[in-house]
């Protein structure tokens, strides 16, 4: 049976503390309790239902977890103040000194400098691989590997990871796969195809209006409510928590969730085939010339398409430079980081987002200068905005530089 992420969402139903119809927003870091005991027992764990103090729970954040872990078909979720806030934490939960990370070489700049420069400082050190491999991945896997790390569709080259493979190369050598699933949400549900953990910034499309920061990881009972003990939680003790009035803002935006996410899909699967058609060298999982786009179609929600990201290559940094301002420039969208918006975000990853990573390793991961990625927004009429970047491109000349050299040699032939 097919997963239903939306359904799941659709079934939660809460009503505020007078009968309204969104939940009441909890705004207070601390609780006061009636009696003295029932205080030590909630500090214990022992006190289901009952509050402390905001850094471990709040009713909002509770409400805000619950529909991730049922969008994501785990037991519970714990969220966090940013992507970066849940990454790290579950890292660090999971690994100790002398630990060592399987991670995928192509994912977020910043998960990527904190498992190369920052983790080591804990004597936690990370293989990078291509992890579209399985015979590499299972290569890099030593006596010490705690954790396989990936990124469903990654950031910012696109590539998909084979969620199933990798799952059952974790079950084999007795270690657990945590996938960021922040490019996917709904389109792909890591923990039916077997992954353990899932992570995501809320700050991108589970949001959707760029205004607030968020994270979350989801998984079992028994990993949250170690992730957020008093004693040893990481979550608890690092302290990356989510306000209240933001998680009640991020729950009401993911009612919509299913709705936008279609709807980036179906702009993002028309710019990329008209870009394609155009000779540009477009990455699209939607596309048939995608290495992956076959087993995408194996992992995904079908009605959900292949996401709202693609990158297209220009060329030169200069050219990706004059393509963004000038989009910008006619309210194409923005230049901006980030993605998940309603109107289209373009950046050079390179020079932005991936700034982090060396330029040496940027060239072998296929990470180019001319690369533009793209976070398609809402747009009700595409093919007008197609128009519209169309005729930037060609203002710029950026269009088929072989065919335009040609041409050039045949004027200057005759
Ligand atoms: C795939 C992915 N994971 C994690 C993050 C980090 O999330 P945040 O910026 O909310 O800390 C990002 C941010 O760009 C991202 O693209």
């Amino acid at each position: 049976m097919t997963f239903k992420p939306a359904n799941k969402i659709q079934d939660l139903q809460y009503f505020g503390e007078f009968g309204g119809v969104n939940p009441s927003i909890s705004d207070s870091s601390t609780y006061t309790f009636l009696s003295a005991k029932k205080m030590l027992d909630t500090f214990e764990g022992e006190a289901p239902g009952c509050y402390l103090y905001s850094r471990y729970a709040s009713p909002s954040t509770l409400y805000l977890g619950e529909a991730l872990a049922a969008m994501e078909g785990t037991e519970t979720a714990n969220v966090a103040g940013s992507g970066m806030g849940a990454i790290t934490t579950t890292i660090m939960h999971f690994c100790g000194a002398g630990d060592h990370i399987v991670s995928s070489r192509t994912i977020y700049g910043g998960t990527y400098a904190f498992l190369k420069n920052f983790a080591p400082r804990f004597n936690i050190n990370t293989s990078f691989v291509d992890i579209t491999k399985l015979d590499i991945v299972e290569a890099a896997i030593t006596k010490n590997t705690k954790i396989i790390y990936c990124e469903t569709i990654s950031n910012p080259l696109l590539e998909v990871a084979d969620i199933k493979g990798l799952a059952q190369l974790a079950k084999k050598h007795n270690i657990k796969l945590i996938v960021d699933n922040t490019f996917s949400p709904m389109m792909i549900s890591p923990i039916t195809l077997g992954a353990d953990v899932v992570i995501h910034s809320l700050t991108k499309f589970i949001n959707g209006t760029n205004d607030t920061m968020g994270g979350v990881v989801c998984g079992s009972q028994k990993l949250i409510d170690a992730m957020r003990s008093v004693i040893d939680g990481a979550a608890m003790l690092l302290g990356p928590s989510l306000d209240s009035i933001r998680a009640a803002s991020i729950l009401k935006n993911m009612r919509t969730l299913h709705i936008r996410i279609k709807q980036h899909s179906k702009n993002a699967q028309f710019l990329a085939e008209k870009f394609e058609a155009l000779g540009l060298k477009t990455v699209y999982p939607g596309l048939t010339s995608h290495p992956s786009h076959e087993l995408f179609k194996t992992m995904m929600n079908e009605e959900y398409g292949f996401g709202g990201m693609l990158t297209i290559d220009v060329g030169s940094l200069n050219n990706a430079n004059s393509l963004m301002e000038l989009m910008q420039h006619k309210n194409l969208g923005y230049l901006a980081v980030s993605l998940g918006f309603y109107k289209t975000l373009f950046s050079a990853p390179g020079t932005s987002t991936s700034s982090e990573i060396p330029e040496e390793e940027q060239a072998e991961m296929g990470l180019s200068d001319g690369l533009i990625r793209f976070s398609i927004g809402l747009d009700d009429d595409i093919e007008r905005t197609y128009q519209m970047m169309h005729e930037c491109m060609e203002e710029l000349n950026i269009l088929k530089p072989e065919l335009e050299e040609v041409n050039s040699l045949l004027i200057h032939s005759h």
